[in-house]
């Protein structure tokens, strides 16, 4: 087993990457007697190989294929529906766990159920997405989105593992590896220097076509960063988080648009997110010409970068970054690229009308007709 990191906070994490998936899965679930499989339904694709290791070790395990994917199934309703199901299966505590297979839509969810299931049981994180990989079955947070709040309900739970194997992204659509790009280029431009930058950017055409030695490195950097950054504040006590680079407004455009996942990916909102922060960076000469430049360059190339301006209401936009204004103690930090590549700071004195101004700029929301703020 490759290990990135072995994270002990409450508890050890151990985080495999692409070393025999079968051979983690045994030895993560030894010590385990009844194991609750939860996929969804594209993932499903990957139910017979994971049965087999259960077989295999003999151990007792169900599968359960949500009928749903995406966003969607980060809900009250969904999450119900796993309990109950767990319930009748005589799901019990000490000895059971739940194994996460999907993105990180379907990590979020589990891992919620995991933390309040009778006051919180194991559970495996095997991620299937480049966002996920890189980030979301990573650091502990899962929850579920309520109303027009993202992650209304939500918890810090660590999972026993997760478990990588970047072979399963083959199967993604260019769609949804585009939109991981996201995270992974926030990543980078919050990392403390510029190597996962500079990787990304110089393997750009190799990572678009899936090369899995790519992959996997841009995978194993994120992974280190983020752990970095999240360890010393595990439970965010300290709302000034590097890591919410381009999330002020991706939760925002998320909420304006219901998180419907069709109209626009949690990493391509992302994406317009960091496009708009680094629009800011360079009018307040935080950053270059030249960086600016590459960085926009390299967002477009990479990620899905989704026009904004044919369904999103600028008054609407601003009305949702008001909420996550009010989420955050009335105080509206956003975090915006500076110096150099690779360095970020968390910024107080940003307006929501600048960021709505910031995506116009960027041609990513046009405020001509019908859409003033
Ligand atoms: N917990 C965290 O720290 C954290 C961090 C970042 C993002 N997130 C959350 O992650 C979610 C987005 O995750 P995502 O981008 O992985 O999207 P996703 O989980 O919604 O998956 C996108 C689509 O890809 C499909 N899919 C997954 N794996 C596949 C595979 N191997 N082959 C074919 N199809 C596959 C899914 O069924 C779904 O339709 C958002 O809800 C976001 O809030 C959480």
């Amino acid at each position: 087993m490759r290990r990135v990191s072995e994270v002990r906070v409450r508890r050890r994490c151990t985080i495999a990457c692409s070393g025999s998936f079968a051979d983690d899965l045994k030895s993560c679930l030894a010590g385990f007697s009844h194991v609750v499989a939860v996929f969804d339904l594209n993932t499903q694709r990957f139910k017979d190989e994971l049965e087999s290791v259960f077989d295999e070790i003999g151990i007792r395990a169900n599968s359960l294929v949500l009928n749903f994917h995406g966003e969607a199934i980060k809900s009250l309703e969904h999450y119900l529906s796993l309990v109950r199901q767990a319930a009748s299966l005589d799901f019990l505590r000490r000895k059971s766990c739940f194994v996460a297979v999907g993105g990180g839509s379907l990590t979020d969810l589990v891992g919620y159920v995991a933390a309040t299931y009778l006051r919180g049981v194991s559970y495996i994180n095997v991620p299937t997405t480049l966002l996920g990989m890189a980030d979301a079955s990573i650091g502990g947070k899962v929850g579920l989105n309520l109303g027009k709040v993202k992650h209304l309900l939500g918890s810090f739970h660590y999972p026993e593992a997760v478990l990588i194997d970047v072979g399963k992204l083959d199967s993604l659509s260019s769609r949804v590896l585009a939109a991981g790009f996201g995270e992974v280029v926030k990543t980078a431009l919050i990392a403390g220097d510029s190597r996962l930058f500079d990787y990304v950017e110089g393997h750009a055409r190799a990572a678009r076509a899936k090369d899995p030695r790519v992959l996997e490195e841009i995978v194993r950097q994120s992974i280190e960063i983020k752990l970095r950054l999240v360890e010393p504040d595990w439970q965010e006590e300290q709302l000034d988080r590097l890591l919410n680079l381009g999330h002020e407004i991706a939760h925002a455009l998320e909420a304006t648009v219901g998180f419907d996942d069709r109209v626009l990916m949690h990493g391509e909102a992302v994406a317009s997110g960091i496009v708009a922060a680094v629009e800011l960076a360079k009018d307040r000469d935080l950053l270059t010409e030249a960086q600016h430049g590459r960085i926009a360059a390299l967002i477009r190339g990479l990620c899905g970068v989704v026009p904004l301006g044919g369904w999103l209401a600028g008054k609407d936009l601003l009305a949702s970054l008001g909420a996550v204004e009010r989420v955050r103690d009335g105080d509206m930090r956003v975090v915006l690229p500076c110096e150099k590549i690779g360095h970020a700071r968390v910024y107080h004195d940003v307006l929501p009308g600048e960021l709505v101004e910031a995506l116009t700029r960027a041609n990513l929301l046009d405020l001509r007709e019908g859409n003033q703020p």
